[in-house]
């Protein structure tokens, strides 16, 4: 998704190959057809039991509906708020969701998988979560990293993001997307760091972040720095207005055109 002024932002959704199969996310609302074409290679809707929606921002819920329509077995897991924030929109029936708070763990058959809440977040429902059988720590829009191009924004591998581009796209993002963190509790705001289960994640899957290898420890030092870092502000409506009188076409009459306009 390609954010003016701002960069690429990977928008990332996984499946994870348990015994019961879960969705992570489901892509953003321009692109459902192909999100339902890649989704169907990677596995069958009917085996689907479980679409975990890590918070219910647009660019988390493209295919939400489509999807509860589409794999009968599947369940919604979100949190109550999760539930009541989709529910201005769409009609979700209450069987078909399983609720999930932070702290509290999912069997999938064959691993479980506990929910947490992630030191950053923009909306109340947020929640990541961490796979007991592997270690691998799913995050919502915390460790976000807007890039400087599209081909970096579909990377494999963070790995491939110098690592300097890498930290400063993650604390912009970081104060784009939870302006909040300047006026928190820094000693509250640590230890919520500290105590994040990504600490110990020799993966991490974000949402808006290439798939990240063996980088818990430099990702949660620079999740820890940003309450200092500078706010982020918008460029306001005199930015907007200069950058559309940039854009506004010359005016090309023909001189005989003008002439006859002027006569
Ligand atoms: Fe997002």
């Amino acid at each position: 998704m390609e954010i003016p002024g701002i960069g690429h932002l990977p928008v990332n959704a996984f499946v994870l190959r348990a015994e019961q199969p879960v969705l992570v996310d489901t892509g953003m609302p321009g692109s459902r057809d192909e999100f339902g074409a890649l989704l169907a290679e990677a596995l069958d809707l009917d085996d689907l039991r479980w679409i975990y929606l890590t918070h219910p921002d647009r660019d988390h819920t493209g295919s939400l509906m489509r999807l509860l329509d589409a794999a009968p077995q599947a369940r919604l897991v979100t949190t109550f708020l999760g539930l009541g924030i989709l529910s201005i929109e769409h009609q979700i029936p209450p069987d078909r969701v399983h609720l999930l708070n932070p702290g509290q763990s999912l069997d999938l058959g064959d691993r479980t998988i506990t929910a947490f809440r992630p030191p950053l977040f923009d909306s109340p429902a947020t929640t990541g979560f961490v796979d007991d059988r592997t270690g691998t720590c799913f995050t919502s829009d915390c460790f976000g990293a807007p890039m400087a191009s599209a081909e970096l924004a579909t990377a494999d591998d963070a790995a491939d993001v110098p690592a300097d581009d890498l930290a400063a796209a993650q604390q912009l993002w970081a104060t784009v997307d939870s302006p909040w963190v300047h006026g928190v509790d820094r000693a509250a705001y640590a230890r919520t760091v500290r105590e994040c289960p990504a600490l110990d994640a020799p993966l991490i899957l974000g949402t808006h972040v290439p798939p990240a290898r063996d980088r818990s420890a430099p990702f949660l030092d620079l999740i820890a720095s940003v309450p200092s870092l500078p706010p982020f502000v918008g460029p306001d409506q005199a930015a907007l207005e200069a950058l559309l009188s940039g854009f506004a076409p010359e005016p090309r009459l023909p001189q005989d055109d003008r002439e006859h306009a002027h006569s």
